[in-house]
């Protein structure tokens, strides 16, 4: 059945697990997921970008989570916008049968321009009381995180994650925080910690303390109530960067956060853990390995499935890591 991701976050916290957030674009993903949400037990939830909505079309995306969620009875499955950039995005999200939004205020309308904090607040709190109108949940985000544009660990203002700001200045404020949620009325926060989006978080292998753990201690004890959400959540594992460059890619060497590290996240009150880069690689990968093995093929369907396999094998130690497993 489909559920918000206030009840998903509720029962999560609750238990103490976190739920790894897989962002999906057509059937194979979808499929991919589920297997694994199956063969786990775990409830899941599916997060659709704005990218996602344009390159599938609203009408097949709702109605392909429709045909998931009847064939995967046993699993609660949240329908979440990822990264909503205004109300029109949010709410025709909601109309389209999606159970949860993210508000990202953090930036402009442009998705590109970091926003005031009072463009931010005002613009949550109207998306968070529409939704809340129509039972809908919603994320919203403050501080600053890698960058969606160059997915290339550029952080939101232009200077690279590991660039000019000290790393102080990338972290949410708890103060901020505090009046952010009582303002908005948001059921989950997406917090800057030390990640950022795409393959490229980190250019040296993390030394274990990358994520700001006292930021996030400190905002869930002021916050018991607010959902704690950790963007930019890939690993990029070396395993999957050694299967692309094996078969003909030239991805650079780059080190993501790893597992542990969501781990002890997790257990300081990160419920929501967004993953979209592993997921690609792990599909990825395989098209690559397919393409060099047997330049003869010519079968989509040769691609994806063992594409489709490598996702699942992926999702299946994200649920069974961040204890998702056993709580559908
Ligand atoms: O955070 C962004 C996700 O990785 C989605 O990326 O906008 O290319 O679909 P996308
Ligand atoms: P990654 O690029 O680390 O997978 O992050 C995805 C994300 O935060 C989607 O909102
Ligand atoms: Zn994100």
């Amino acid at each position: 059945a489909k559920i918000t991701l206030r009840q998903l976050l509720d029962h999560a916290a609750e238990h103490g697990y976190g739920v790894p957030a897989f962002n999906i674009n057509n059937m194979e993903q979808g499929l991919a997921i589920m297997e694994a949400a199956k063969a786990c037990d775990a409830p899941v939830i599916l997060q659709v970008s704005r990218g996602a909505r344009s390159y599938a079309g609203d009408i097949m995306l709702s109605k392909m989570i429709d045909a998931l969620v009847e064939m995967y009875p046993s699993i609660p499955v949240c329908l979440h916008q990822d990264h909503g950039n205004d109300e029109a995005t949010c709410l025709s999200a909601i109309r389209h049968g999606f159970t949860s939004v993210m508000m990202d205020g953090s930036l402009a309308a442009d998705a590109k321009t970091p926003a005031s904090y009072e463009y931010n607040a005002a613009i949550t709190e109207r998306v968070a009381r529409m939704a809340h109108w129509v039972g809908a949940s919603v994320e919203g985000e403050l501080g600053v995180l890698g960058s969606l544009e160059t997915g290339g660990g550029e952080a939101e203002d232009g200077h690279g994650a590991e660039g000019e700001l000290s790393h102080d200045q990338l972290l949410t404020d708890p103060d901020q925080a505090v009046d952010f949620v009582r303002r908005t009325g948001v059921d989950a926060l997406a917090i800057a910690c030390g990640t950022s989006h795409g393959a490229y978080k980190f250019s040296r292998r993390p030394d274990g303390d990358i994520l700001a753990m006292h930021v996030i201690e400190e905002i869930n004890r002021r916050l018991p109530n607010t959902h704690l959400v950790m963007h930019g959540s890939s690993s990029v594992p070396q395993e999957l960067q050694d299967v692309i460059n094996r078969f003909g890619g030239r991805m650079p060497q780059t080190y993501g956060v790893p597992v542990e590290e969501i781990e002890r996240g997790i257990r300081h009150g990160v419920r929501k853990v967004n993953i979209d880069t592993d997921c690609r690689m792990a599909m990825a990968g395989q098209f690559r390995r397919v393409a060099v093995e047997d330049p003869a093929e010519f079968d989509p369907r040769k691609f994806l499935k063992p594409a489709m396999d490598a996702l699942r094998e992926l999702c299946r130690d994200r649920f069974e890591r961040f204890g998702t497993a056993g709580h559908a």
